[in-house]
């Protein structure tokens, strides 16, 4: 049976994501600071769960050689687990930003660094390719106001991600989705609230916010020999919205508007200096 480890695997996208994979036959190993959570998650997917703060580079190694032990060949690694904020850039504080990097970023290193051995000895014994996902963020690629410190990081995981699907081609194959806005608990406060729901899913093509499926599915491929030959990639996944221009969007048109130089005047209007 194929061995994946999940990270963030408790709650939102990460849970439906253990949940998908467990359905396809994967044996699910379900990471996160969440002790409870993982647990709910690892019994109701049959599979097993760990401990562990991603930023913490001793508690990623032991988890991942934990990982090893339970499932045997680790072939598939996500990692999930991420932070964000929303508030205008120079509010942030130091903290907030060293956090927000610690868990999106070190968190993604530390476990693409713990793995990568277990994925190449896996790969050695099945004769294909394994395969690693990371989980970004449309706002890596677009950033939207109040995203600063969660957008760099963002960007970012998608670097890491090219840099290790460069480094360990052809053994392990390493990409990333970067989902637009998904209701999970990350964002209820935003989703929850009706006019905002309608306004995010009016500025978005597909006419309807994301679901921890969508991503899950795209995930569950990435993961899959059917994606033997993709690797380095980022697929965003967000209904479209990153199409629209930033002067259609409802929320910087107006914005934008304020930059706009006024037009010529008319000839033979009086010189207004
Ligand atoms: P969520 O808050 O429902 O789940 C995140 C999980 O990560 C939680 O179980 C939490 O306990 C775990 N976690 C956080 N910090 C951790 C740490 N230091 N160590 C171990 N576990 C930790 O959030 P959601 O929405 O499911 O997000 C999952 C990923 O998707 C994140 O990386 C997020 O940035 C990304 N994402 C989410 C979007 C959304 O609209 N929900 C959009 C774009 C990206």
């Amino acid at each position: 049976m194929s061995g994946v480890l999940v990270t963030g695997g408790a709650s939102g996208i990460g849970a439906t994501t253990c949940a998908h994979l467990a359905r396809s036959g994967y044996h699910v190993v379900v990471v996160d600071r969440n002790a409870d959570g993982a647990g709910a998650v690892a019994d109701a997917v049959g599979g097993t769960a760990f401990v562990a703060d991603v930023s913490d580079p001793a508690q990623a190694e032991s988890s991942v050689a934990a990982a090893v032990a339970a499932v045997g060949d680790l072939t598939g690694l996500v990692t999930c687990a991420g932070i964000g904020n929303l508030k205008p850039l120079e509010d942030y504080t130091d903290s907030e930003v060293d956090l927000i990097w610690r868990v999106n970023v070190t968190g993604t290193f530390n476990y693409l660094r713990s793995a990568v051995g277990h994925l190449r000895a896996a790969q050695g014994r099945l004769g294909r390719p394994t395969a690693v996902v990371t989980v970004a963020s449309v706002s890596g690629v677009r950033p939207t106001l109040g995203e600063g410190p969660y957008a760099a990081a963002k960007a970012a995981v998608i670097a890491l991600t090219q840099s290790a699907a460069l480094e360990w081609a052809p053994a392990v194959r390493v990409n990333c989705v970067s989902p637009g806005f998904v209701r999970t608990p990350l964002n209820e406060v935003l989703a929850s609230d009706p006019g905002t729901r309608e306004s995010l899913e009016g500025r978005t093509p597909m006419q309807r916010l994301g679901t921890p499926e969508d991503v899950a599915a795209v995930v569950e491929f990435m993961l899959s020999p059917d994606a033997g030959y993709l690797t380095g990639q980022n697929i965003v996944l967000d209904g479209g919205s990153t199409l629209l221009s930033a002067q259609m969007d409802p929320v910087l048109g107006p914005l934008l508007e304020m930059f706009r130089p006024p037009p010529p005047a008319p000839p033979g209007s009086p010189d207004p200096g």
